[in-house]
Formats: C-alpha cells, sequence, structure tokens
C-alpha cells in the first residue's frame, strides 16, 4: 500500500470513495482508500483545518501504523521563480522551513535525523517514469524545486517573497516541510510535488494575489492524480 497525502484542490483523488477514520495515538485522521492507494486529505474533506492546526504527527502516524513505507505529499504552491510556473507542476528536491512550527515526533528525545536530501531521489524518478507512462501535458516542470514554508495561514509580504526569491526559494507553501519532517523521522520514503495556483505576492508586479480558476486547477491536478494513482498501484 502507498499513501498520497493531498490538499487544496486534490478532491478528485478521492471523490465518490468511502471515508475511512483511521485512530491514532495522536488523534483522528480522515482517509479514503482505492485500492492499494490510501489518501490523506491534510486539510479534511471539507477543507475546514487550516495549514497552522494540521495534526501531522496523526497523519504520519497513520501512514506509519498502515505499514506503509513510501508515501506522496502534493501540494499548492505560490511561484516564485518561473521553475514551476502557475498552472504546472513540478517535484521539489530541497525545503527550508521558514515556519517556526518546530515540529518533530522527538519531542522527548535527542533525536538528530538526517535531513540532507529531504525528498527521495528514487522515488522522484518513478514519479517521473510514471508522467512519461501516462502521458502529460503539465508535468513535471523540474525535479528540483526548492520549497520554502511560511506558518500562514496569511500570504506572504511582496518583501518577504522578495527576499525568498534572492535567496533562491522557487516556490512558497505552508505544509510541505513539516510532513516530510516526520516522514523522513518515521523512516517512511517521501517525495513531494508541487502545483502552483498563483504568482506569490508581489512576483511580476501583482497588486494583489491573484489564484487559479478551478478549472485550471482541477486540469492539473487531474493529470497529477493520473500520474501517481498509476503509480502508486505498482507495488
Ligand atoms: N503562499 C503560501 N502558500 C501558498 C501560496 C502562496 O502564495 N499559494 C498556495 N499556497
Amino acid at each position: 500500500m502507498k499513501a498520497i497525502i493531498g490538499g487544496t484542490g486534490t478532491g478528485l483523488f478521492y471523490q465518490n470513495l468511502e471515508r475511512r477514520s483511521i485512530i491514532t495515538g495522536f488523534g483522528e485522521v480522515e482517509a479514503f482508500v482505492l485500492g492499494d492507494v490510501v489518501f490523506i486529505p491534510r486539510h479534511r474533506a471539507e477543507h475546514t483545518v487550516p495549514p497552522h492546526k494540521i495534526n501531522y504527527k496523526a497523519e504520519i502516524t497513520a501512514i506509519k501504523e498502515l505499514g506503509i513505507t513510501s508515501a506522496i505529499g502534493i501540494y499548492a504552491v505560490g511561484s516564485i521563480t518561473g521553475k514551476i510556473k502557475p498552472g504546472r507542476w513540478g517535484l521539489l528536491s530541497q525545503f527550508v522551513d521558514l515556519s517556526g512550527r518546530g515540529i518533530t515526533m522527538f519531542d522527548n528525545k535527542a533525536v538528530h535525523t538526517d535531513m540532507t536530501h529531504p525528498f527521495s531521489l528514487e522515488l522522484n524518478e518513478k514519479i517521473i517514469a510514471s508522467a512519461k507512462e501516462t502521458g502529460t501535458i503539465y508535468g513535471p516542470a523540474c525535479s528540483d524545486a526548492v520549497y520554502v514554508q511560511t506558518n500562514g495561514p496569511r500570504l506572504e509580504t511582496a518583501a518577504e517573497v522578495e527576499v525568498f526569491s534572492r535567496l533562491g526559494f522557487d516556490v512558497v507553501g505552508m505544509t510541505c516541510a513539516s510532513e516530510a519532517v516526520l516522514a523522513r523521522e518515521m523512516d517512511i520514503e517521501f517525495a513531494a510535488a508541487a502545483y502552483s495556483i498563483n504568482l506569490a505576492a508581489g512576483v511580476q508586479g501583482t497588486e494583489e494575489t491573484q489564484f487559479l480558476d478551478d478549472a485550471s486547477c482541477s486540469a492539473v491536478t487531474a493529470e497529477m492524480a493520473k500520474v501517481f494513482i498509476n503509480l502508486a498501484g505498482k507495488s
């Protein structure tokens, strides 16, 4: 079994599937199962949980307790550089966590998990192969995007994004680093795919953040669903 953790706009991964409830020591997790794939909507199906309130530990514990050793996270992001443009998706190679959440599975133990390469290159290769196999229009646009995590739920200021841009960050979001850290700490192979739904604050002189319309979001997430379900069904 493989796990896919989805976020904003990934409802079509699990629409019409029966909702399950997984109880962990950290709380309850909502999940949907299709064959050999378990989907976890990190904001819950009704999109009621904001990024800073997500029960990340319960999510990753649920995956671990199901005996799953490999997971993919899907993230809506804002574009800072042109590496993943609005309406496109790509794979992440690194993150910088500026959220200040300090999340860890090891609150009461001195464990220092290696995080040099937070995402699995092997899994990224498999995603690229699955994209070739299923035929894609939108992506993956790259396999080396750098993600910066903010705490949210507010969006960034133009000055914050300008700093991010100077530091070489490609995309900004509010959830990926928290999940990647816990997955690595729990020894779960993890890859992250990001799809852009907006230009980040102030990029290209935007006065206010404009999000993609639902149809454009669905086009790209439908493609990702095909690629990831194909991959997850393989082993
Ligand atoms: N900033 C932070 N998180 C996001 C954004 C953004 O512009 N777009 C989607 N998630």
